[in-house]
């Protein structure tokens, strides 16, 4: 509560501006809001009243503020003292307890990132005079065409569609797009189970329950969830930077995968320009941990490395936002910088402050659990070194992979 007051006292009239459409919004649709959750819910500005408030999600009312208390635990000294969260002991403690701070954040962030940007939780490069969705996509519609997911299969003289994996598969926006356009068959992992129970819906919702299918699993031990060569193809989307051992996560992908299939994926990573011994990169870098439930960010070479030590021969690696600054590109972190657009309102500054404005009225008036406004304020934090990370050139959450497993 200390932040939103903080911020309630900085921003006098968008609080109260959100805190009036809040309330009217609520008043509104108290009654005709049905608490559960659907793929078009997140359309209507009255459907903010189910963010962290619908009877899909599995923590209960009163788990939330713990739920934040604990995964700020593992960030202790974040923000306040630059490094802390980059020395190994911290840096251990995330790793030993990924799998609370990745459900944690999943259980308190998948409602936001829906609301305010989408099914799909991930950027993407765009060029000049494209929407962001259909940048969004075409990263996606990218790894089908670079995995050949869009081809057959001939098994004992039958033709079939291929198979993929998606590795941290979110609700699954990216694998219902991908289905759509390469009509092959997906399966997905995620460690939350919100986001499998509500990604499932979706599928079914879309006409695609025959063709996309969500698993709560851990992805650090893929090979318990599927059989040995189960896959023809796989992808990862800004997945894997949750990893807190990265061989580990793509030797399991090797497993369930065919001999000769490819997979491919973008990385969130730091780039050459971080430098370690730069105070402001270092405060950067931790803000974007923080706030995205990271054990720590690596440079790109770690995550080559990784790949050919787990069984992957490394076809292909390049930054997806080399061009980020050139005249032809709209950079991947101005869709968060305030750049206005109707359609993508909500993903702006001004967009998220009126979210935090309404998401700490609603929680004030008791209809958002305790604990909602602390992880608005997590968000909007990260958004601005996002920004600051992307302007710098120093962080790329699109860093392109592809391997063939050997
Ligand atoms: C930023 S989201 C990206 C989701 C999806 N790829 C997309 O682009 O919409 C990261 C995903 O990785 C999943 N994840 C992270 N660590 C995981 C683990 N150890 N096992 C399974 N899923 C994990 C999270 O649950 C989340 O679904």
């Amino acid at each position: 509560m200390e932040q939103a007051k903080a911020y309630a006292e900085k921003n006098p009239m968008i609080v109260a501006g959100g805190g009036a459409v809040a309330l009217l919004t609520a008043i509104m649709s108290v009654k005709a809001a049905k608490m559960n959750r659907d793929s078009k819910d997140y359309d209507s500005n009255a459907a903010a009243m189910k963010i962290l408030n619908n009877e899909d999600h599995t923590l209960k009312k009163d788990q939330f503020n713990g739920t934040i208390d604990d995964y700020n635990s593992m960030f202790s000294g974040a923000r306040e003292t630059t490094g802390k969260i980059t020395d190994a002991e911290s840096i251990e403690l995330r790793k030993a307890r990924y799998q609370n701070m990745v459900d944690h954040f999943y259980n308190l962030v998948t409602d936001f990132y829906e609301w305010g940007w989408g099914q799909s939780f991930h950027f993407g490069p765009r060029f000049h005079n494209e929407d962001f969705i259909p940048s969004i996509a075409r990263a996606e519609y990218y790894l089908c065409a670079r995995t050949g997911m869009q081809e057959f299969v001939v098994e004992n003289g039958v033709k079939r569609k291929m198979k993929a994996l998606d590795v941290g598969c979110g609700v699954g926006g990216p694998m219902r797009n991908m289905a759509v356009f390469s009509q092959c068959c997906i399966e997905g992992i995620t460690i939350n189970e919100y986001q499998v129970n509500i990604g499932n819906k979706y599928n079914r919702e879309h006409g695609l329950a025959d063709k996309c299918l969500l698993k709560q699993g851990d992805f650090q031990n893929i090979p318990k969830v599927w059989p040995a060569e189960y896959f023809d193809a796989a992808f990862e989307i800004e997945a894997t930077c949750h990893s807190p051992n990265r061989v580990d996560t793509f030797s399991g992908v090797a497993k369930v995968l065919k001999k000769g299939a490819m997979f491919a994926g973008y990385e969130w990573v730091m780039t050459d320009k971080y430098d370690k011994n730069n105070a402001d990169h270092v405060r950067i870098k931790e803000g974007i941990e923080v706030g995205n439930g990271l054990p720590t960010l690596v440079h790109y070479s770690h995550v080559v490395e990784c790949m050919e030590k787990s069984g992957f021969e490394v076809l292909d690696y390049y930054d997806a936002n080399r061009g980020v600054h050139n005249a032809n590109e709209t950079p991947w972190y101005d869709t968060l910088n305030g750049k206005m657009s109707l359609s993508g309102f909500r993903m702006t500054h001004v967009g998220r402050m009126c979210t935090h404005a309404m998401v700490w009225t609603l929680e004030t008036l008791r209809i958002a659990p305790e604990g909602s406004t602390k992880v608005s304020a997590l968000l909007n934090a990260t958004a601005l070194d996002l920004v600051e990370g992307g302007q710098l050139e120093i962080f790329t959450p699109s860093f392109f992979f592809l391997g063939k497993k050997k």
